[in-house]
């Protein structure tokens, strides 16, 4: 039985630290509340004359790579999960490959916000487990910074969602390695966490950029408590789910990584799964919500901290705007 396996992990975020004391200081918030509701203590913001969605991926490609002991010209496939790239079209997965130096590989890219990451190594999964392709790059990078809503008006998603990459590198094995995947959608809830613009489904003379008048529709918009509600129900159902497709228990999960969407999503879970802080890995207070990136930089943390060892069960989960949510079990 072939299965695919992460063998090399990076991550990379912006350099600018972002305080709650420094948004209190441009809206009406304070570090009380974000950290009551939160959790989160500070984020990072691109420099945007310097980084972009693409050029992040790249260099948490290359610590991946580093760590896996192999080369870009090694990667035959990219997959790119990511809800904010670098032009509305063409994805940002070529722009990543043209990063990397890589001329004719395929490119990918996925638009299911936090669940985008393990859509990703979901499609990347499938890819080795057919033969098609023997090294894949996975990315989730974002730059969110640039679309949020600082104002008062926008304070429930400024507070939250910032920037940064993560990136995995997959290969086969004849050894478990990712057991399994779950993906699911609900579109009924697409508006409830959403940026409008630039959308298809206008009349042309609405469509043209000068005629949007309200350019809040080009913003994050999301009904927090809605999402949270919905959160902290499908992330226990998706995890359930993979728990019972492998015939495991709860108590056989060594780390779980949940998308950092929020702390409070992430120790609901934690607690109906019972299971004791060694092994939760959170790291929100440090980098806020980063969508698709969230996942892949705790990943990469958590591995570099020691806390993804050989044998382990590891298990990643994440739910987000669509609504989507996911999980993955992955044998390391
Ligand atoms: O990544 C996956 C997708 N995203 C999520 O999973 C996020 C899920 N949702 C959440 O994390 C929470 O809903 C938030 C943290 C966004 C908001 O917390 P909440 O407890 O659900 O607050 P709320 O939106 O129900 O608002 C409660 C109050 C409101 O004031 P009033 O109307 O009661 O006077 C808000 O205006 O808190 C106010 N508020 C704030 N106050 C200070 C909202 N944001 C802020 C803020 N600072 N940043």
């Amino acid at each position: 039985m072939r299965y695919s396996k992460i063998v090399g992990l990076g991550h990379h975020v912006p350099e600018t630290v972002i305080t709650n004391e420094y948004l209190s200081g441009i809206m009406d918030t304070n570090d009380e509340w974000i950290t009551e509701r939160t959790g989160i203590k500070e984020r990072r913001y691109v420099d945007p004359v310097k980084d972009t969605v693409a050029n992040m991926a790249a260099k948490a490609t290359r610590m991946a790579l580093e760590r896996a002991n192999l080369t870009e010209k090694d990667i035959d496939f990219i997959v790119f999960a990511t809800i904010t790239p670098d032009y509305f079209f063409p994805g940002s997965g070529v722009l990543l490959q043209r990063e990397l130096g890589l001329e004719s590989i395929g490119a990918l890219d996925i638009r299911n916000a936090c669940s985008g990451f393990i859509y990703a190594l979901s499609v990347a999964d499938q890819f080795i487990k057919s033969g098609m392709y023997k090294t894949i790059l996975v990315v989730g990078a974002e730059i969110q910074s640039t679309a949020i809503d600082m104002t008062t008006r926008g304070r429930n998603t400024a507070v939250i969602f910032a920037d940064g990459a993560g990136a995995v590198i997959l290969q086969p094995t004849d050894q478990p390695g990712i057991l399994s995947t779950h993906l699911h959608a609900d579109g009924r809830y697409a508006e409830e966490l959403y940026v409008r613009d630039p959308g298809s489904s206008r009349p042309r003379e609405e469509r043209q950029p000068e005629q949007i008048l309200d350019t809040t529709t080009f913003k994050v918009v999301m009904n927090g408590s809605q999402v949270f509600k919905h959160a902290v129900v499908r992330f226990m159902e998706v995890i359930n789910e993979a728990l019972a497709a492998n015939g495991m228990k709860k108590e056989d999960i060594d780390l779980l990584i949940p998308h950092q969407a929020n702390l409070r999503i992430s120790q609901f879970v934690q607690h109906k799964l019972e299971l004791p802080d060694s092994k939760v890995y959170n790291n929100i207070m440090r980098y806020g919500n980063t969508t698709a990136a969230s996942i892949p930089i705790a990943l990469s943390e958590a591995w570099a901290e020691g806390k993804v060892k050989e044998d382990n069960l590891i298990c990643l989960a994440a739910f987000g705007s669509g609504f989507t949510w996911a999980s993955a079990l992955i044998r390391w």
